[in-house]
């Protein structure tokens, strides 16, 4: 079943049946001000700090309510409906709806009993509040006798938690005012006189473009005893009594009343935010000026259209373009923003960003805005320790040089993180290695950063420092330890165990460092790294390939986890994979290893993680048992992995295969058949799962994930194959034979790259010739200087 449509030329989703199988969500807003929002208008926001700066209510785990209601009541007949289908759910056959998710903004249509409605979401760029803004069109031949209610329901303390739980202290502390066409409602009142600013206890609920003839600053006024979103009394009888809350819960309902003539249209702007009284009219006051919403969406395009158009791609998979020219890439900023902090599945109560994911985010924009990549890599390197670790979890209030460490109580106590990850720091080299790449910025290496507890170091140092953490924390066998754990968070080796994942990224970030070394012109620590990474190769390979895969361990008593002998988990992705991406396997393991992957674990919705799934055989330290068969890390289709097996597979020249996985597993090929994979078809999830579920091919955990990242550097890296270093740009495209041709914009340092592959033999991977601006080239590798402003590459394949 199909529910929408990707509109490629507006950047939208465009869903036309509102009864989605799940709330689908979109994104508006920034660090400062984020809100999140279905296309039935549930959802919350935030100020900062979904923990903490919550102002707007939702009830987690349940029907997707509250939200920015706007109900509309026909005055004549008594009859009401919503402007986004739910919460009032008139029947689908008379009432018709569309809801367009666009880049930072949300647009909901809706057509019933002659009145069209239009009601646009969207937070101002730069500016801490949100816009709801209501179109109603009289379509009908008679006069229309109206009326029109905004609905935002306030939490009654900013602490989510406080808000949910703590009932005996957060019924009792707000109030609600009336005041120039708005609610204003404040907390801990009497304890903010006289102090300077609200102090973040003040909201508002306001319009403009009509007059406000009743209210609510009581929910239960507002909706009515043993009633729901659907019904509330206030819209059923045609006004509000305009009752406050005083130790109740509190809303912003206001109701304003008015006529529309045969095709006459009517727009109301309501806004709401954490202001005062004062700043808050001003806020109202700015929207009288009509054009101002339409300003301020364009805005908002401008801003993420031009982040977008770095990179633009055209093949002849459509849903390939949709992904990659907009959702993987908006979806990438808005891990990229929001971490893992909040969605309708993460309440907002973590309080740090994760080391590993957030340096893994990083890769995924970094091509489209590297300037904003630079300064989250620099953030990241002042969030490692001087023994060249990282911090498990990096504060939101991270104090560079001042913070304390794992080996520190107090950083166990105020973090819940007891240990350090063996792979935290090391994920720095692909992003490192990205960024320089992409920006041409070698200078960086030079740059000087704090370490995240004392001293400070060079870029190029702290790297260094990073191999070393791994070397000075070694098994048995001499490969890194698999400390705390590894990417895999369900996977515990034992501290001296030993982690195949972590040895590949060493070795890559081994080749790595070379590179920098070689610029740097650090010969002495060439050689250093040739020895060391010689041994661990050799390591690897006598320990760890058996036959036809990379074992995924070695557990701290000796025990192989991963081996072809094991009863179950005898399979694991992620070695076979980064085996490939690290550079390590031969031609031949890499073939035997990804054959291996495709024969034992790819399934119709993408590759699981491991098989079979742990059941009766899990060792103590597989904290994946603890999931249901083929779910998450337990045999599931974990989805960031599937970035990384695309990228093997183009690297292998294996344009196919690459391109089946990303069928495979692609949010956009699932469209058509939504019901199964419930999750938005537009963006990836945590997960989806495999073959033991009843429910194969149903995804999880929207937005905020790192799959987002790695998919697309997976398509952009792999199968487009852009693949800058240092000093210019590789192209070496692997994509499916029966693509003839496909053409690339990409800015490049600056420089405009007009790109078009041909491909009229068929091929998957290699490449015949390659033309810059009409000249042809010694290889497929493009010098930097030899750029100009606009250039036509032409590369055949
Ligand atoms: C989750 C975590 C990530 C981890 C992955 C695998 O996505 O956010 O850090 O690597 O699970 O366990």
């Amino acid at each position: 079943m199909k529910y929408g449509y990707f509109d490629e030329e507006q950047k939208e989703y465009v869903i036309t049946r509102p009864d989605t199988p799940a709330p689908w969500a979109n994104y508006l807003g920034s660090p400062d001000y984020g809100a999140i929002i279905s296309n039935n208008a549930g959802g919350y926001s935030f100020v900062k700090s979904g923990a903490n700066g919550r102002i707007l209510r939702y009830h987690f785990n349940s029907d997707d309510t509250p939200g920015r209601y706007l109900y509309i009541r026909d005055d004549a007949s008594g009859d009401y409906w919503s402007a986004s289908w739910q919460p009032v759910g008139k029947d689908l056959a008379v009432y018709k709806n569309e809801c367009r998710h666009g880049t930072a903004y949300t647009k909901i249509t809706a057509e019933y009993q002659g009145i069209t409605s239009e009601a646009l979401y969207y937070v101002p760029l730069n500016k801490t509040y949100e816009v709801w803004r209501l179109r109603l069109q009289n379509t009908s031949q008679t006069e229309r006798k109206l009326s029109a209610f905004g609905y935002a329901e306030f939490t009654n303390d900013s602490n989510y938690e406080q808000d949910q739980i703590n009932l005996q202290y957060t019924l009792f502390i707000t109030k609600t005012y009336f005041k120039n066409n708005k609610i204003l409602q404040t907390i801990n009142q009497n304890e903010l006189k006289d102090k300077e600013g609200s102090n973040g206890k003040e909201r508002f609920f306001g319009c403009v473009g009509t007059e406000v003839t009743s209210y609510n600053g009581d929910k239960t006024a507002f909706l009515g005893s043993y009633r729901t979103y659907g019904n509330p009394i206030a819209v059923e009888k045609g006004h509000c009594d305009n009752v406050l809350n005083y130790n109740s819960n509190s809303c912003g309902a206001l109701h304003s009343s008015f006529t529309l003539q045969p095709g006459e249209t009517k727009e109301i702007v309501y806004i709401l935010g954490r202001y005062n009284d004062k700043d808050s009219d001003e806020i109202l006051k700015a929207y009288e000026d009509p054009g101002v919403t339409e300003k301020e969406i364009q805005e908002l395009k401008d801003y993420w259209h031009g982040k977008l158009n770095n990179f633009q791609v055209n093949t002849p998979s459509s849903e390939f373009n949709s992904m990659i020219n907009t959702w993987n890439a908006y979806q990438c900023f808005i891990t990229f923003i929001w971490s893992r902090a909040a969605s309708f599945i993460y309440c907002g109560q973590r309080n740090g960003y994760g080391y590993r994911d957030t340096v893994q985010d990083i890769q995924g924009i970094i091509h489209l805005d590297p300037a904003m990549a630079k300064e989250r890599i620099r953030f990241m390197l002042s969030a490692q320790v001087d023994n060249g670790g990282g911090l498990p979890l990096v504060k939101y209030d991270h104090n560079a040089g001042n913070e304390d460490t794992p080996d520190d109580y107090s950083y166990v106590q105020a973090t819940g993180h007891p240990a350090y990850r063996a792979d935290d720091a090391l994920w720095l080299f692909p992003t490192i290695l990205k960024y320089i790449g992409e920006s041409g910025d070698t200078g960086f290496l030079k740059e000087v950063i704090p370490y995240a507890n004392k001293e400070e170091d060079t870029v190029y140092g702290h790297l260094k420092r990073a191999i070393r953490f791994s070397m000075e924390r070694q098994g048995d066998h001499k490969m890194p330890a698999g400390l705390h754990a590894d990417w895999n968070d369900c996977l515990r080796l034992g501290k001296k165990g030993e982690s195949t994942f972590v040895a590949f990224q060493l070795y890559y970030a081994m080749s790595i460092i070379k590179d920098f070394a070689k610029d740097q012109k650090d010969s002495e620590y060439i050689e250093y790294i040739n020895k060391v990474q010689g041994e661990l190769f050799d390591t690897i390979q006598s320990l760890c390939w058996e036959d036809d895969r990379y074992i995924r361990g070695i557990k701290e008593d000796g025990q192989v986890i991963g081996s072809k002998k094991d009863a179950e988990a005898s399979m694991w992705l992620n070695p076979q994979s980064w085996a490939v991406i690290s550079g390590l396997a031969d031609r031949e393991q890499g073939e035997a290893a990804l054959e291996s992957v495709h024969r034992e674990l790819n399934t119709p919705y993408g590759v699981r993680l491991m098989a079979p799934s742990f059941v009766d055989h899990a060792f103590p330290g597989a904290l994946a048992i603890l999931f249901n068969p083929s779910t998450k890390e337990n045999g599931g289709i974990f989805s960031q992995p599937q970035g990384w097996i695309i990228l093997a597979e183009s690297l292998m020249g294996h344009g196919n295969r690459a391109f089946e996985y990303f069928k495979g597993s692609s949010p956009a090929m699932q469209n058509d058949h939504a019901e199964i994979r419930v999750l938005e078809p537009y963006v990836h999830g945590q997960f989806t799962e495999s073959t033991d579920s009843p429910f194969e091919g149903r995804s999880h955990v929207h937005w905020l994930t790192g799959t987002a990242s790695t998919v697309m550097v997976g398509c952009v890296e792999g199968i487009l194959g852009m693949r800058p270093d240092l000093y210019g740009l590789r192209i070496a495209p692997s994509i499916p034979s029966d693509w003839k041709e496909i053409t690339i914009k990409k800015v490049f340092r600056g420089k405009s790259l007009n790109i078009r592959v041909e491909n009229k033999d068929g091929a998957e991977g290699g490449y015949k010739e390659m033309y810059l601006n009409g000249v042809r080239q010694e290889d497929n590798y493009i010098v930097e200087n030899s750029l100009k402003e606009e250039n036509e590459i032409l590369l055949v394949m």
